[in-house]
């Protein structure tokens, strides 16, 4: 089948060289033409495992290519995807404008019956406006070619994106077209060849069913947080209570961890724009409200703990930061809590040096001229006379340091772990002063 794909981010990408590994011809269109330069190079500009050597298989086989020529790239595929950027607007509702550019460039060289396939996260009452949008371009050119919209969401996670891609719990069509339908069907089979994971349904529902999966599981983070805090109070411990309820199969175990506030280009994003829909047709959300307000405040959580051991004034003293993706395996820092608590210490006066695997650079860049920031190539270098080890992303080489190494390095053996990496009865063996969430400190 010959497809096109609009915006090469992650979820284009991603989209594009999975669909050429099944066989598919697969023009990938972005309008920044450095990004399809390198592109064009094989050079991928986001770390994703698996991405590059899937795109360069494919490229080299001659199935996958990137251009920033709009003409082209809609005359090549039969069916069209969107993979723009939907991001907040000031209100916190959807940003169309990308979705909608996307649409009309479609319009304006469609000649012959296509698919514009949305897999941008939007809200309810977009495909209307795609369809619109193409219309009002055909009319301008007096063109008469018919076309379909359908809402194809894509639920990848950062991280695991080409696994998810591949092995997908459930593909959502929503379409009242049978054509369309039947070639959605045709592109998404070799995926779910041995599980019946498509789901039909219609426009509408499609588009509000990519919030509510979004919004369902920020609001178990939230959730799981709130209850950590109690934990820490009552004097529980959230791991057992988190163990507790995940062995209920209603609850089940996903999507419990308790942490630092959910970040990501995403979930924030996505409650507040499905929170905007809901204000808008006069039936708001009020545990969606929650949800958010939570996060807003969690992800201040690591600060209140510095703040309460050293107390507010944090002149002189310095801070190691080991991880600042929003989650492991990515080098996006989009809405990361790693950007909340670095600015606290340094408004208050303190010194970091921080260490990602990954994402070191794109974090110098966000903080490029900052004084008092340094970032490490070694999680080692960062605790080197800091005053504590804060971990805010549980990559896994932070899981089994060697914790004679930390105590030597550090100034004073404290660690506040944002992600709950360690047992606290290991640390109190280790003689080292550990603030968990939802946990035994130990002091
Ligand atoms: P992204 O910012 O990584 O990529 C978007 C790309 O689109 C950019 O490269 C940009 O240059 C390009 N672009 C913008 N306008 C264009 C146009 N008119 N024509 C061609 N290219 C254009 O975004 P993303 O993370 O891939 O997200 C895309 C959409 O998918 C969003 O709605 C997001 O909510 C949704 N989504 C994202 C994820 C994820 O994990 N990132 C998962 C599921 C859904
Ligand atoms: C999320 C969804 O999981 C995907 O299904 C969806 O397609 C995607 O958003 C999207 O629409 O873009 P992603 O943002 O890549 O994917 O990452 P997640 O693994 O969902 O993590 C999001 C945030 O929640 C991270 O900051 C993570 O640390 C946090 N989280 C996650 C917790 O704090 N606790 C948990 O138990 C799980």
């Amino acid at each position: 089948m010959r497809i096109t794909v609009i915006g090469s981010g992650y979820v284009g990408l991603v989209t594009g060289a999975c669909l050429a590994e099944y066989g598919n011809q697969v023009v990938c269109l972005d309008l920044d033409a450095e990004k399809v330069a390198q592109l064009q190079q094989g050079n991928v500009h986001i770390y994703e495992p698996g991405l590059e050597e899937l795109i360069r298989r494919n490229m080299q086989a001659g199935r996958l290519h990137f251009t920033a020529d709009i003409g082209a790239s809609v005359a090549h595929g039969t069916i069209q995807f969107i993979a723009v950027g939907t991001p907040a607007d000031e209100d916190g509702s959807a940003d169309l404008q990308y979705v909608l550019a996307a649409a009309s460039n479609i319009g304006r060289y469609l000649n012959e019956y296509k698919v514009i396939v949305n897999k941008s996260t939007v809200p309810v009452g977009t495909a209307d406006l795609v369809k619109q949008a193409v219309q009002a371009q055909l009319d301008l050119r007096q063109q008469r070619s018919s076309f379909s919209v359908v809402s194809n969401p894509e639920f990848l996670k950062e991280g695991a994106a080409v696994d998810d891609f591949m092995r997908p719990d459930r593909i959502v069509i929503g379409t009242e077209d049978e054509t369309a339908k039947d070639l959605m069907q045709a592109i998404y089979a070799p995926l779910v060849r041995n599980h019946d994971r498509i789901l039909s349904m219609d426009l509408r529902s499609a588009e509000l069913t990519k919030y509510a999966a979004n919004a369902m599981l920020a609001t178990r983070i939230s959730f799981m947080n709130e209850l950590a805090n109690l934990s820490e109070v009552l004097g529980a411990d959230i791991e057992l209570v988190r163990k507790g309820i995940g062995s209920d199969p209603r609850i089940g175990y996903h999507f419990l961890y308790p942490g630092v506030g959910y970040g990501g280009s995403c979930f924030p994003k996505d409650v507040q724009a499905l929170q905007q829909t809901a204000m808008q047709f006069g039936e708001p959300l009020k545990i969606l409200q929650a949800v958010h307000d939570v996060n807003r405040l969690q992800k201040n959580i690591l600060l209140n703990k510095i703040m309460a051991h050293f107390g507010s004034d944090l002149r002189g003293l310095h801070f190691a930061v080991w991880g600042l993706a929003f989650k492991p395996d990515t080098d996006d820092l989009r809405e990361a809590p790693s950007l909340v608590l670095i600015e606290g210490l340094l408004a208050c006066g303190a010194t970091v040096a921080a260490h990602d695997p990954v994402a070191n650079d794109k974090a110098a860049q966000y903080f490029a001229g900052r004084a008092g920031l340094q970032f490490t190539e070694l999680p080692m270098q960062a605790l080197e006379q800091a005053n504590a080890l804060v971990i805010v992303t549980e990559w896994k080489a932070f899981r089994s340091p060697d914790f004679a190494s930390i105590k030597k390095s550090l100034r004073s053996a404290i660690i506040f772990d944002g992600r709950n990496l360690y047992e606290p009865k290991r640390m109190k063996a280790e003689e080292i002063s550990y603030y968990p969430i939802g946990r035994e400190q130990i002091l």
